[in-house]
Parts: structure tokens; C-alpha cells; sequence
């Protein structure tokens, strides 16, 4: 059966790092980066902390970008558009993958001019309820020379992935580490990670 997320999920299989150019519509994508710039402008998007304690450290180096967690009762209708394909999405992995997805979390992400994000996993030492991290990047026309690059590192090679709007990102998040080169400009992003709890 062929399906909207089969690019996506079948990619991964083969090369560990899932990439699907058209995984969010233009006009999603371009409406998820507008909010994006909605919550900078309201002074909304914070920094983001490391691990899962309670007290975040923004003082920390490790990563530069400013996030809000997405949250379905806002009812805002892009990001409930999101999240419902995120839905669908679970659900087909689930039933060709048996990966027994029951949660997840996603957060809006903006990388300013300068920032990074060094090498890391996504799974948290105490905490292993993340199994896949899915990403999508809400940029047009991003050009090498614009930075902020996904670096994944494999076993024996390393891959870069340039933010492009409507791209998404799939990989298993105890397994791949991977990192953002600094950003030349504002890179915007959706960060997530489904979960079994
Ligand atoms: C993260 C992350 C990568 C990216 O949020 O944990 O590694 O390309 N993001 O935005
Ligand atoms: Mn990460």
C-alpha cells in the first residue's frame, strides 16, 4: 500500500535518517513559520534548556535556540493541522513498524543568527520514553552558505541536511547523534520526538 508517509518511514529503513522534501504542505508550513514569528514578536519563544530537569540552565552553551512547546487546546488552527497529521503519522508507523507509539512532544524552534546546537543524542540518560525524533524545517529558499545545517554523524560517514521549508527529518533518537552549525540567519524549525511511556 503506498501512503503519504511511506517516502518518509521507507527512507529511514534504509538509511537510518528518514528525509521526506514534501512532508508539510507549503501552505502549513508557511503558516506554522508565522506563528513562529507571532510568539517572537510577543516575546514568548525562551531559551532552550538541556536534559530534563526542572531547572533549566540558560546559562548553557550547549545549544542556542529559543522554543515553545506546542500544546493542541490552543486551538490554533495550523498547529492543530500539524499535530493531527502527527497523529496519522504515528498511526501508520505503528501499524507497518509495530513501534508502539503512544505520546509525543513537539516544540517550535527558532535558531537567531549565531546560533548552534553541538553534537548530542535526543534520548535523556534517565529518561529513555524517546524513541523517534521527527523534525521539520520551515525555511524557504535556504542556501548553504545560510549555515545551520542538521549534521548527522553514521557510523563511518556524516550527512548534512540543509532546513528547507516543507522538509521533515526521521530517525531513531537513542541511536543518531547529530548537530546544528551556526545559523546565519533566522532558522525555524519544529523539533519533536514520539514516545512510548
Ligand atoms: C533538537 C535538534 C535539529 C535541527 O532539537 O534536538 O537536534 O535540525 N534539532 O533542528
Ligand atoms: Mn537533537
Amino acid at each position: 500500500m503506498n501512503n503519504q508517509f511511506d517516502l518518509l518511514i521507507d527512507s529511514f529503513l534504509e538509511n537510518k535518517v528518514g528525509i521526506d522534501a514534501g512532508f508539510l504542505s507549503k501552505d502549513l508550513s508557511n503558516g506554522l513559520q508565522q506563528n513562529i514569528r507571532e510568539l517572537q514578536k510577543d516575546d514568548l519563544m525562551t531559551d532552550a534548556g538541556i536534559g530534563n530537569n526542572k531547572v533549566k540552565d540558560s546559562q548553557q552553551k550547549m545549544r542556542g535556540d529559543k522554543i515553545y512547546w506546542m500544546d493542541k487546546t490552543r486551538n490554533n488552527i495550523f498547529e492543530r493541522e500539524f499535530l493531527l497529521q502527527v497523529d496519522d503519522f504515528i498511526n501508520h508507523l505503528n501499524c507497518t513498524c509495530y513501534t508502539g507509539i503512544n505520546s509525543y512532544e513537539f516544540h517550535y524552534a527558532i535558531y537567531e543568527e549565531g546560533s548552534s546546537y553541538k553534537r548530542h543524542k535526543d534520548q535523556f540518560n534517565n529518561d529513555s520514553n524517546r524513541k523517534y525524533s521527527l523534525i521539520n524545517y520551515l525555511n524557504e529558499n535556504w542556501l548553504e552558505k545560510d549555515g545551520g545545517e542538521l549534521v548527522v554523524y553514521h557510523d563511518k560517514t556524516v550527512q548534512k541536511i540543509l532546513p528547507q521549508s516543507q522538509t521533515a527529518v526521521f530517525f531513531k533518537s537513542d541511536e543518531m547523534e547529530h548537530e546544528v552549525t551556526k545559523a546565519n540567519r533566522d532558522r525555524m524549525s519544529i523539533s519533536g520526538w514520539l514516545k512510548r511511556i
